[in-house]
């Protein structure tokens, strides 16, 4: 995709816009402590961008204990995980956008760019209005309304969608391998924030590098 052709940009939101990441893996840390699976750098990897339920299932099986719960434990487990993030979250002010996103978000709203968000995260409408950050999106994708999560590209179109825009002139920016391939498969020009990200069009060291000229040099 060429710079000329980008007409809006989808976002990510835990650990693109919101320092919100290393609370998810705080929470769900204790989660595998309880479970007595091991939390390993990997695990906490790999679980970035993953929905509340299929996260859970990933900690069961790391440890070897996917047949151990049932269904209703599983639904505990869950929720005590969200509780204990919601609790971490409350102690989020505007100062937790990561560092470089309040002035991207500034440049792409007097640029005229539109805007949306594609979390897989139910408390992502919250974070925004802690943030004090809502206004600057056209909308947010409702994970709960997905058939498939990340990697699959639905939530990305979706976030077009939101935009009313074709994929074709959307960029979207995530933090997690599931999440770029899930922007590659629904045609849009993928930028990663985290050079482990090979399979990104275009990659970020850090969200503080992120801005419009930085990704028109990049596409150049
Ligand atoms: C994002 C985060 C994940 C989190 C998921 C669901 O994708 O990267 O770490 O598990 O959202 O979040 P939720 O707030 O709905 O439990
Ligand atoms: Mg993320």
């Amino acid at each position: 995709m060429k710079f000329e052709d980008i007409k809006g940009f989808a976002f990510d939101l835990d650990g693109v816009i919101a320092d919100s990441a290393r609370l998810h893996a705080k929470a769900w840390h204790q989660t595998a402590d309880e479970v007595h699976s091991e939390w390993t750098p990997e695990l906490a990897e790999a679980l970035k961008g993953v929905s509340r339920m299929d996260s859970l299932e990933m900690i069961l099986k790391a440890g070897g204990h996917e047949n151990d719960y049932t269904e209703d434990e599983k639904v505990a487990l869950a929720t005590e995980k969200n509780t204990k993030y919601l609790k971490l979250v409350e102690s989020l002010t505007p100062d937790d956008v990561l560092p470089g996103m309040k002035a991207f978000l500034d440049e792409l709203k007097a640029s005229g760019y539109k805007m949306s968000v594609a979390s897989a995260s139910k408390n992502a409408p919250a974070i925004l209005k802690q943030l004090k950050i809502t206004d600057y999106f056209e909308g947010v994708v409702d994970p709960a309304k997905l058939h498939a999560g990340k990697p699959d590209p639905e939530i990305f179109s979706l976030a077009a969608g939101v935009m009313d825009l074709a994929p074709e002139v959307v960029a979207g920016l995530e933090d997690s391998g599931a999440g770029i391939k899930s922007i590659n498969a629904a045609g849009e020009l993928s930028i990663g924030i985290g050079n482990q990200l090979t399979e990104a069009d275009v990659r970020f060291a850090d969200t503080s590098d992120v801005s419009l000229a930085a990704i028109k040099d990049k596409l150049a």
